[in-house]
């Protein structure tokens, strides 16, 4: 099989490295604490990694406010740690990606603080100014509840710079050529490194254009290209996955002709997981998959259920949006801008029925599954902590004090760990979970396992069964002459299957118990628990 589309089998796994392990006792997590876990996130069946941004920073939004792209932020450790980590999690055949944060910058990054300090300055040109606040009108506000407009004013110089995000992140100038090729020198100087490829951030937004929404422009597009283009040609086999929330549509271009992202993220189908299991029907999820447009076959999409921001309510229509909000956000304050700031085990109501089959969607829907860390376990969150920071509190390793997190004393934790009655980390923690066979973990473990023995859920097409029932999400996917059909009760009730199977086959076998159905004729028939999920082969 082809090594260079790995991604398209990858079992992938997002985390915030300061939120992971800690290996020097100052309370922050490290790269080098990253590194003693290798051997943890193998075990689960990890395939690539993701890290959050590592960079120096303000951290005026976590890390995506870079203010030197060349380095390490202190507290992670160094460049030395870096490629440690990159060796050792080759050498147990996990990748490694990267945030590229292309759009912005820190303002404390020292381009915008030469192109703030004066209007000839050699670096004026790498932001966008102007001497009005009116211009790209069309252009949305991202970050609503804080951000009263994309403009703001430097008093310095008397104009006005451009920010799709918070003030404290201005945007690039992508117009500018050098900062075209800064940007290029910046992978270049990480993919040397060793690492796998680029989570890259925001690309929507990276041109600005009168009388549009900024947004997807086609001098986006060709600049991507090239980003793409210099890849394949220095470093074969390295990937980019786009962050783009957009409607599939309009992600459908940045895969370009198979000459753009290797993968990007499917964003509305994750709201329209939540909905199927909020009303035990699939119609959403099928709707949009059948909106979805065919993507090049060097190409995959990547599916998550949560991620370190809000569950973003973007893709989904203003009603879906209310009717989202009361149903997953009871309390004002579990809302961010337009979006539910909320770990995916408290949105399922800590039920492990709706949990495992949340995960079993992610495992078996077309594209390739990321985890998100912390969620294999199970892990609430702390909306008293503000913007996004509740979904992003330390790993729970253990039910020591620390939670095996960090050995320093708790008040020097970058966040404090979450200690409720039935989230906190004695009671929800990677140990326990490792030595219980039926834990979150050990079924998640097992479904990576038994996933990454069947081609046809990383590669196969999608057919939606009608199996008389519009309670069960029923389809089948193929690839190469093997068939799996996946069923999911989505409702809180028992529900029965009938369907027509052709051939002559005369059982189904549950990958993931090894359990049978022989039936007769053709007609397949069974029962489902409430929320039961089979794999059916
Ligand atoms: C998307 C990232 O996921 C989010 O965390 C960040 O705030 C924005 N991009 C701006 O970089």
């Amino acid at each position: 099989m082809d090594q260079t589309l790995w991604y398209k089998d990858a079992v992938f796994y997002e985390l915030s490295v300061r939120a992971f392990k800690d290996s020097n006792g100052d309370g922050h997590g490290d790269l080098r604490g990253l590194t003693e876990k290798l051997a943890y996130l193998q075990t689960l069946g990890v395939d690539c990694i993701w890290l959050m941004p590592i960079y120096p920073s303000p951290l005026r939004d976590d890390g995506y406010d870079i203010a030197d792209y060349y380095n390490i932020a202190e507290t992670f450790g160094t460049l030395d740690d870096f490629k440690t980590l990159i060796k050792e999690a080759h050498n147990r055949n996990i990748r490694v990606i990267t945030d590229l944060v292309l759009n912005h910058t820190s303002d404390e990054h020292p381009w915008f603080k030469a192109s703030r300090s004066d209007r000839n300055s050699p670096y004026r040109d790498y932001y966008v100014w102007s001497d009005t606040d009116q211009k790209y009108q069309d252009a949305r506000i991202i970050f609503l509840d804080t951000e009263p407009s994309n403009w703001t004013w430097d008093e310095k110089t008397g104009q006005y710079y451009w920010h799709r995000f918070y003030a404290s992140q201005p945007d690039l100038n992508f117009d500018n050529p050098k900062v075209q090729q800064e940007m290029m020198d910046i992978a270049r100087f990480w993919l040397d490194l060793g690492i796998d490829g680029f989570r890259a951030d925001a690309v929507p937004y990276l041109f600005e254009r009168e009388g549009t929404n900024c947004e997807n422009l086609p001098e986006t597009h060709t600049y991507l290209k090239k980003l793409r283009a210099f890849m394949d040609e220095n470093y074969p086999g390295r990937i980019l996955l786009c962050e783009a929330n957009q409607w599939p549509a309009d992600v459908r271009p940045y895969f370009g002709d198979g000459d753009e992202f290797h993968m990007g993220f499917h964003f509305p189908i994750m709201p329209r997981i939540f909905m199927a299991l909020k009303k035990g029907r699939a119609d959403d999820m099928i709707d949009i998959l059948n909106r979805t447009p065919a993507i090049p076959e060097n190409c995959q999409w990547c599916i998550f259920l949560r991620n370190h921001d809000e569950l973003t309510l973007e893709m989904v229509t203003e009603d879906e949006r209310q009717w989202m909000w009361a149903q997953y956000a009871p309390e004002p304050r579990m809302k961010l801008n337009l979006g539910i700031r909320r770990r995916l085990a408290p949105l399922l109501d800590n039920d492990r029925r709706k949990i495992d089959l949340a995960n079993s969607l992610l495992f078996t829907l077309p594209g390739s599954p990321i985890i998100y860390y912390g969620d294999e376990i199970g892990m609430g969150d702390n909306i008293e902590l503000p913007d996004r920071n509740g979904v992003r509190t330390p790993m729970q390793w253990n039910a020591e004090s620390g939670a095996g997190f960090s050995q320093a004393t708790i008040q020097s934790f970058y966040a404090p760990i979450i200690d409720d009655q039935v989230y906190g980390s004695s009671r929800v923690n990677v140990e326990f979970q490792r030595k219980d066979l039926l834990s979150l973990w050990n079924i998640i473990r097992h479904m990576i396992a038994v996933r990454k023995r069947h081609h046809a859920f990383g590669r196969g097409e999608i057919e939606w069964v009608d199996c008389q029932n519009d309670r069960i999400a029923a389809f089948g996917r193929t690839h190469e002459g093997e068939t799996i059909l996946v069923l999911h009760n989505l409702s809180d009730a028992k529900q029965r299957v009938s369907l027509k199977i052709k051939g002559s086959v005369k059982s189904l076998t549950d990958l993931l118990t090894q359990k049978a159905f022989p039936f007769d004729n053709g007609n397949f028939d069974i029962g489902l628990d409430p929320y039961q999920y089979l794999w059916l082969k």
